[in-house]
């Protein structure tokens, strides 16, 4: 009798608590009629993302004198990429947005009329990576790369081409920038390596290993490259298309680190191999990424499955 009053009890304050969670959370006041189609409401982007979108159009203001730095952002097309590029853009910056194809180029160039430009490349087919990587190399050196495009579910293997071999692949194909930006997430921290599962003909790698890899391999690269400052971040868990909109965490301050980081003003963002939440050093993570054998292991692995080889490895 008692065990069951406790269930119940317990069945109850469970209730409560997602109660005032999604209670608590105030409704985005964003208008689909008066946006015609820009940014993507409830197609590519969340309320939540939307609202942000405009919160940045009316308040982000140039800066004085007019920064110089060019910066490239994959993934730019939607969520935290697009968030960033417009922060960036509008405090002044030259930034070159990435879309997967021309449908989403044609999107991006409406939603973020001031980017510098738009390349196009679809990140789960290696081959358009490879034509990507030329692209951006065409458009001349940037100063900072942030890798931010991310896929969480999908057919085959495309969860692990875009999260972890696209990145390995742009990296070690476009000339070296003065910054690289990696985005990881927190579930890094629960993921296993298989590097042997990576090489096998059907890999079967979950989200969470991609972005392990993701991290490991900013890590290698902070490690070799000793001219490029490389660090990694997790925006939390936020209310973007992937995050959904009853994300908990603080979707401003979750994009505001690959801004912050891009800028690199702060002391603190003047760092290598490091890894962000929220602008601050995050100390609590899956610390087999300061493995040195396995930061090899890893390039290693990538070289095998790619036939890119790292430069200076
Ligand atoms: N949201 C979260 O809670 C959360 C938590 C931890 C980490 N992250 C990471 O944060 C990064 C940004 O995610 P987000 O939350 O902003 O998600 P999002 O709103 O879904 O945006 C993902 C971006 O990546 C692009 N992309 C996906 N697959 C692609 C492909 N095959 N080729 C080219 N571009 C592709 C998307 O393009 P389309 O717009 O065309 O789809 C979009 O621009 C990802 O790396 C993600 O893993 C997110």
């Amino acid at each position: 009798m008692r065990a069951k009053k406790n269930t119940l009890r317990n069945i109850l304050s469970v209730g409560v608590m997602v109660f005032t969670m999604l209670s608590c959370q105030t409704t985005p006041n964003v208008n689909a009629q008066d946006l015609n189609g820009k940014y993507g409401l409830n197609t590519y982007n969340t309320p939540e993302v939307v609202e942000e979108l405009q919160y940045i159009e009316k308040n982000i203001k140039p800066l004085s004198p007019k920064p110089e730095a060019r910066i490239l952002i994959t993934g730019s097309t939607a969520g935290i990429g697009q968030l960033t590029a417009k922060t960036l853009i509008a405090k002044g910056y030259k930034v070159v947005v990435h879309a997967r194809n021309q449908k989403r180029a044609e999107d991006a160039k409406r939603d973020l009329p001031e980017a510098e430009a738009v390349v196009i490349g679809d990140l789960s087919d290696l081959d358009q990576v490879k034509k990507l990587a030329e692209d951006i190399n065409a458009l001349g050196r940037f100063d900072v790369i942030i890798h931010n495009a991310g896929a969480s579910s999908s057919e085959g293997d495309v969860v692990f081409t875009v999260n972890s071999l696209a990145p390995y692949i742009l990296t070690s194909l476009v000339h070296k920038p003065k910054r690289l930006i990696y985005v990881s997430s927190d579930l890094h921290k629960g993921a296993r390596l298989n590097l042997e599962n990576m090489q096998s003909s059907t890999p079967k790698i979950s989200y969470s290993e991609t972005k392990l890899h993701i991290f490991l391999f900013a890590k290698a690269v902070a490690r070799k490259w000793k001219d490029v400052k490389v660090n990694t971040i997790t925006p939390g868990w936020v209310s973007t298309k992937m995050g959904g909109s009853n994300a908990p965490d603080n979707l401003r301050l979750g994009y505001s680190t690959l801004v912050w980081l891009a800028e690199g003003k702060d002391k603190a963002a003047q760092t290598t191999g490091q890894y962000f939440f929220q602008s601050k050093l995050e100390p609590n993570y899956n610390k087999i990424v300061d493995d040195i054998a396995l930061q090899d292991a890893l390039l290693n692995a990538y070289f095998k499955v790619t036939n890119v080889p790292f430069p200076g490895n």
